[in-house]
């Protein structure tokens, strides 16, 4: 399964790629936001050039003329940019557009299967469901990306799953039983992932009795 972390703060970014886990980064006009005053463009290269993987970059063009033009833009600041389409109908028409041209997409805000299927046959690189908003509205997100799941195994495409909206460790434990190919999630949660109470527990404990172990061998070498 790919890790991607879902931000766009360049020392997260680092930190996740300094763990040696990471495969690529999401970003959205949100976290992109959250970042202040920075040149888009600059902020999306200085990414690319911390990980050596996909990094998505979404359009905000809504008309097809407009997501290509974009979607060239963005392409064009480094290799590893995946461009990020909404899952609408002009978005399904630059989708099939950039595929043809070889532009790697990344199809954002998939709620239902069907919306999954047409992204997939307008040859997305990547669907990106999205789990915590579903969860949000009393819903069950995981069951989304089971079935887009199934439904790409049934036709072989070769579309990549990526969980997206993933808010807690328990999300990317049921997309990865569920066959998600990836899943993004905040560098916090990837943090997460690496907790549990027995661990440190078991930890101190060496730990102390190894310095008990060191204490007698010293004490023992002084009688002697
Ligand atoms: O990759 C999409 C993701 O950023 C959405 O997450 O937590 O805003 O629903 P969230």
């Amino acid at each position: 399964m790919k890790f991607f972390v879902d931000t766009a703060d360049l020392e997260e970014i680092q930190e996740a790629n300094d763990m040696g886990i990471l495969d690529g980064v999401t970003t959205n006009p949100s976290l992109v936001k959250e970042q202040g005053n920075v040149d888009f463009h600059e902020h999306v290269y200085k990414i690319c050039e911390i990980v050596d993987g996909d990094v998505s970059a979404e359009v905000t063009a809504t008309d097809f003329d407009g997501m290509m033009e974009e979607a060239h833009s963005l392409a064009g600041i480094h290799e590893n940019v995946v461009v990020k389409i909404p899952l609408i109908q002009e978005g399904i028409k630059a989708l099939r557009a950039l595929d043809d041209e070889g532009i790697p997409t990344n199809c954002t805000l998939c709620f239902s299967p069907m919306q999954a299927l047409l992204a997939a046959k307008a040859g997305a690189n990547y669907i990106s469901p999205f789990i915590g908003r579903i969860d949000d509205i009393s819903s069950d997100g995981m069951t989304l990306v089971e079935e887009i799941v199934q439904v790409y195994d049934n036709y072989d495409y070769e579309t990549e799953v990526l969980a997206a909206s993933i808010r807690h460790p328990t999300h990317v434990k049921r997309a990865s039983l569920a066959g998600a190919d990836v899943a993004t999630m905040p560098f916090d949660t990837l943090l997460k992932m690496l907790d549990h109470p027995l661990t440190d527990r078991g930890l101190e404990r060496f730990l102390a009795d190894w310095e008990e172990y060191k204490e007698a061998r010293k004490a023992e070498a002084g009688m002697a």
